[in-house]
């Protein structure tokens, strides 16, 4: 017969191991964290069911070891240090048995590796170790040490809690394992899908960018005619390069002219070449450029501008291929690719009767569109990360940006697109003087934010207002972010400083 003390324990005990259970599986269901998870509940054991120590081992796959995923009662070198191998020490064969191993005093134990060495004194200390299991599956084994002593009552029950806790555990390793490999299929899927089309030296990781890639690969092995758009410094040139040596014509010559270049005069012989004496100062006949781009790629830059005398010469070239040279009537038959370029607007110039409209047809058989800076904001980061790195390795720096120049970076709206951003970042390895870029280092020009409309003289525009918020940026990075001392920076009051804060929106979390 049990006396009611020890009836009245029983009940405390059996209490605590319920509270434990239910502790347990709540914790397992706050997050997909695993490590946070079980480390939880090796807490919640230990708290409340006065063990000493316990550890989760995980059984890795690949190379068939044991690893402590979460432990109580242990240092992080001992953690470090607690690998089995299956069938190796008690912990190992419990792996291998898929059954439950009770050591009633460790010290008495010769399988008892001690491999943590996380116990000097072994005796006095019983151990329970039980398989964490699903199906048939073993995922890995639950351990735990107890003082040892009759009276905390029975291993059996111990056992008992300690199978529930570990079939809790099962499910919850198989879940989160499952939910682990969703998530990196998603992460490949995606990662496959943003660097599916590549181009050297070329960055862009939105979706704009990676639409023009895919046009550009499709291009590239054809001959066709392409018109690139885009604002001055988008990179048409680059994409101009970029089909050519993507092409069949890599090998020939890649011959470029920017047709806004030179005085009108010029510009026929500069195209088609001339024979000696064909006008003045023409002392020996000389290549245009289509010839010199036989067997390869002519790129016809900033193609707006070229006059309406010469246009339909250009237009001769790209329907059949020929011409003749100034001063000569031998015809001369091209093999060329024609790229052209332009950040005007080619329908107005239509319109306005500046542009031949038959010309305009032939070379926008396919035109790729280069969006600006501003509207692939998402590229800014890696640009940035591009030029800091090739900078930096050009003159041999190793210069970085910190949180708020990168913030003031990506804030900025780039009229000047990747050129300007390329040329300030150069311009700010070269001239700084310590390798750590703030925000006080940046042209004031970039704290002023610009209006975002893709209209030239309306993008420079800043008001007054506009100009007050950069000040106020500037004075608050200048102090660290302490308001009162920005606010005598500036002369004006916390409480006034503190308004503007508000009004312009100026980022809380950077205000502390
Ligand atoms: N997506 C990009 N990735 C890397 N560099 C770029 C990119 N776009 C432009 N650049 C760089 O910016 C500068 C301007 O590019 P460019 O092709 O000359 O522009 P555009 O011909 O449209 O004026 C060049 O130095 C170029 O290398
Ligand atoms: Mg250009």
């Amino acid at each position: 017969m049990k006396s009611s003390v020890q009836k009245t324990s029983l009940v405390v005990r059996k209490n605590r191991e319920l509270t434990a259970i239910l502790e347990v599986s709540k914790v397992l269901t706050t997050s997909f964290n695993l490590d946070k998870n079980l480390s939880s509940v090796m807490s919640t054991l230990g708290s409340l069911l006065e063990m000493q120590r316990g550890c989760v081992f995980l059984l890795d796959r690949s190379s068939g070891e044991l690893r402590i995923v979460a432990a109580h009662g242990l240092a992080k070198h001992n953690i470090e240090r607690g690998k089995y191998r299956i069938g190796e020490g008690i912990v190992g064969r419990v792996l291998e048995k898929k059954t439950p191993m009770v050591i009633p005093n460790i010290g008495k134990e010769p399988l008892f590796l001690n491999r943590t060495g996380s116990r000097p004194e072994k005796d006095g200390i019983s151990f329970l170790c039980v398989p964490i299991q699903f199906k048939n599956e073993v995922l890995g084994v639950l351990s735990v040490d107890r003082i040892y002593s009759k009276e905390l009552g029975g291993v059996d029950d111990d056992l008992r809690v300690l199978e529930i806790v570990s079939s809790l555990i099962a499910q919850f390793v198989k879940l989160w394992e499952s939910y682990e490999k969703v998530e990196k299929e998603k992460e490949n899927l995606k990662r496959e899908l943003k660097g599916k089309y590549r181009i050297e030296n070329i960055i862009g990781q939105s979706d704009r960018m990676q639409e023009v890639f895919e046009a550009v690969h499709r291009v590239a092995p054809s001959k066709a005619t392409v018109l690139l758009r885009g604002e001055s410094g988008t990179g048409k040139e680059l994409v101009a390069k970029a089909i050519h040596y993507m092409s069949p014509r890599s090998k020939g010559p890649f011959v470029k002219f920017n047709c806004a270049s030179i005085p009108e005069g010029l510009l026929e012989s500069e195209l088609f070449g001339h024979e000696k004496g064909a006008f003045t100062g023409a002392v020996s006949s000389r290549k245009g450029k289509f010839e010199l781009a036989h067997k390869g790629t002519i790129f016809l830059d900033e193609i707006g501008d070229l006059p309406t005398t010469l246009q339909p010469k250009i237009l001769r070239v790209l329907q059949e291929r020929e011409f003749e040279r100034v001063g000569s009537e031998k015809t001369i038959k091209v093999d060329v690719r024609i790229i052209t370029a332009t950040s005007r607007n080619l329908e107005h110039l239509v319109s306005q009767g500046k542009f031949r409209e038959d010309l305009y047809y032939r070379l926008n058989v396919i035109p790729l569109f280069l969006p600006p800076l501003r509207e692939r904001g998402e590229d800014i980061p890696i640009l940035i990360d591009y030029f800091l790195e090739k900078f930096n390795r050009e003159n041999n720096r190793s210069v970085v940006f910190d949180k708020n120049a990168l913030r003031i970076f990506l804030n900025y709206n780039w009229p000047g697109n990747v050129r300007e951003l390329e040329n300030t970042i150069e311009r700010l390895v070269i001239m700084s003087a310590s390798d750590r870029i703030t925000a006080a280092d940046l042209p004031v020009s970039l704290s002023i934010r610009r209006l975002k409309t893709p209209d030239k003289s309306a993008s420079l525009i800043t008001n007054v207002e506009e100009i007050e918020k950069a000040n106020i940026l500037d004075a608050l990075e200048k102090t660290g972010w302490v308001q009162a001392r920005a606010a005598r920076l500036l002369g004006i009051t916390p409480r006034q400083i503190g308004y503007k804060i508000k009004k312009y929106e100026i980022a809380e979390r950077a205000v502390q």
